[in-house]
């Protein structure tokens, strides 16, 4: 943790209580400090071991990365990587999401990546899912208008949830597929841990884009 401290921005809870933590604590990440330049940013949020961020922070060197990821061992093991092949443009939060806004400056962000969420499917889990209400809610503050929202899964049922969700919540959902392997975006398409897993296994990967219309979709 202590050799990948410079790429850390924040860590853990500010506070016990996560719902006071969101609308009380404010520590709003200092882009140009954080990455000594001023380039658009982009998020994914579940970052996992960074194989995504780390291919795309290689590919799009013109935009700076920051990650996000609850778990501290997943994070690490991320983060090392990072500095083991010195790829400049990737920082990270080793928070939960429902206190992303704590760290984020409002609409500051051009797009956030949902790669494999976990689609938590019994009821009584709906608001931990990342792209319930409650989680639209915090990427509305932090996108700018026409910023997107890019979630990738294998599970059709969460994705169909999902984009009903994107729509009842004011995005407009483009690029729709249930089979992004063998659509026009598979060739541009980086493929996530998750995603080689499910794919190895015979699952189809369904993707969409969620455009934020600002205050026009609210
Ligand atoms: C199923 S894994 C997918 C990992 C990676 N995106 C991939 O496609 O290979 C989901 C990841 O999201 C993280 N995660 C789940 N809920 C989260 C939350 N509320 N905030 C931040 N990270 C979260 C988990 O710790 C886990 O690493």
């Amino acid at each position: 943790m202590e050799a990948c401290g410079r790429i850390l921005l924040a860590r853990g809870k500010p506070c016990r209580n996560l719902k006071e933590a969101a609308e009380t604590f404010r520590a709003p990440v200092d882009y140009a400090a954080a990455f000594g330049s001023d380039r658009p940013v982009e998020l994914e949020v579940g970052c996992g071991n960074g194989g995504f961020i780390a291919e795309l922070a290689r590919r799009v060197p013109e935009k700076n990365y920051i990650a996000v990821e609850l778990c501290t061992n997943v994070v690490l093991t991320a983060m090392e990587r990072i500095v083991r092949e010195d790829i400049p443009n990737v920082r990270f939060l080793n928070i939960p999401a429902e206190i992303l806004a704590c760290y984020i400056p409002p609409h500051s962000v051009d797009r956030i990546y949902l790669n494999f969420s976990t689609p938590l499917p019994e009821a009584g889990r709906e608001k931990q899912r990342l792209t319930s209400d409650r989680f639209l809610a915090i990427y509305k503050q932090l996108l700018k208008e026409g910023g997107e929202i890019v979630q990738k899964t294998d599970s059709a049922p969460f994705f169909d949830y999902s984009l009903r969700k994107f729509r009842e919540n004011g995005f407009e959902v483009k690029d729709v597929t249930y089979d992004l392997h063998a659509s026009e975006w598979a060739a541009e398409n980086i493929v996530t841990e998750y995603e080689r897993n499910f794919s190895e296994k015979g699952c189809r990967i369904c993707r969409a884009v969620a455009v934020y219309q600002g205050e026009r979709g609210a």
